[in-house]
C-alpha cells in the first residue's frame, strides 16, 4: 500500500475524530472493533508463518507473510474513527507504532529476498519490537476502552 495514501487516511480520521477525543475517556460501549481484530489475528498468523520459514531457511515463504503484515489491510471508516476516539491525544503515537511495523515488515522482506539467515532474523526481531511496543502501550488501555473481554 501506498504510504502518502495511508498517511493522509490517518490524517482526514484525525480530523473526523477529533470531536470524539476532546469529550474524554468514556469508554465505548459498542464492543471491540471486530475487523481490527481480525486484522491483528491474521498478523498473528503471519508471525507464525516467518517463524516456520525461518526455520526451514524458507525465504521466500518468510518474504511472502512479512509482505502481507506490510500490506495489511486497514479497518473500514467506522472502526477506524472509533479506534482514534479511544487514542485520542495519543493518536500520533498509534499511527507512529502502526507505521514502524509497515516499515519494520517492509525491511524484513527484503532481507528474506537476500537470503541472510542472520540479517532475516534481526530484521525479524525488530518487527517483533515494533508489534510489543504497541500492544504494551495501548492494548489493555484499548480494551479496557471497548469493554472487551481480556486473554
Ligand atoms: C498500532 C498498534 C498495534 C500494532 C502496531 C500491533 N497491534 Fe496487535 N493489537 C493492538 C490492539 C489495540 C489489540 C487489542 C485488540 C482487541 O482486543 O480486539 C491488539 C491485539 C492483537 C492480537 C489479538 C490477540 C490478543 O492477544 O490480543 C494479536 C494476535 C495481535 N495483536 C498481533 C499483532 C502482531 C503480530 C503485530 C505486529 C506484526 C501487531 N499486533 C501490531 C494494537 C497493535
Amino acid at each position: 500500500m501506498n504510504m502518502s495514501n495511508r498517511f493522509g487516511a490517518w490524517v482526514a480520521i484525525l480530523a473526523l475524530g477529533g470531536a470524539g477525543a476532546a469529550s474524554g475517556v468514556l469508554a465505548d460501549e459498542g464492543g471491540a472493533p471486530h475487523e481490527f481484530h481480525e486484522i491483528m489475528e491474521d498478523l498473528g498468523d503471519h508471525m507464525v508463518g516467518i517463524t516456520e520459514g525461518i526455520t526451514h531457511e524458507d525465504w521466500i515463504r518468510v518474504a511472502e507473510h512479512a509482505e502481507a503484515v506490510a500490506n495489511h489491510p486497514r479497518p473500514p471508516m467506522t472502526e477506524r474513527v472509533r479506534i482514534m476516539a479511544f487514542a485520542g491525544t495519543e493518536v500520533a503515537q498509534f499511527k507512529k507504532y502502526d507505521n514502524e511495523v509497515h516499515e519494520a515488515a517492509a525491511t524484513l522482506a527484503d532481507e528474506a529476498a537476500g537470503g541472510d539467515g542472520s540479517a532475516i532474523i534481526t530484521a525479524f526481531g525488530r518487527l517483533q519490537n515494533g508489534c510489543l511496543d504497541c500492544h504494551t502501550t495501548f492494548r489493555s488501555a484499548y480494551r479496557e476502552h471497548f469493554l472487551s473481554a481480556a486473554d
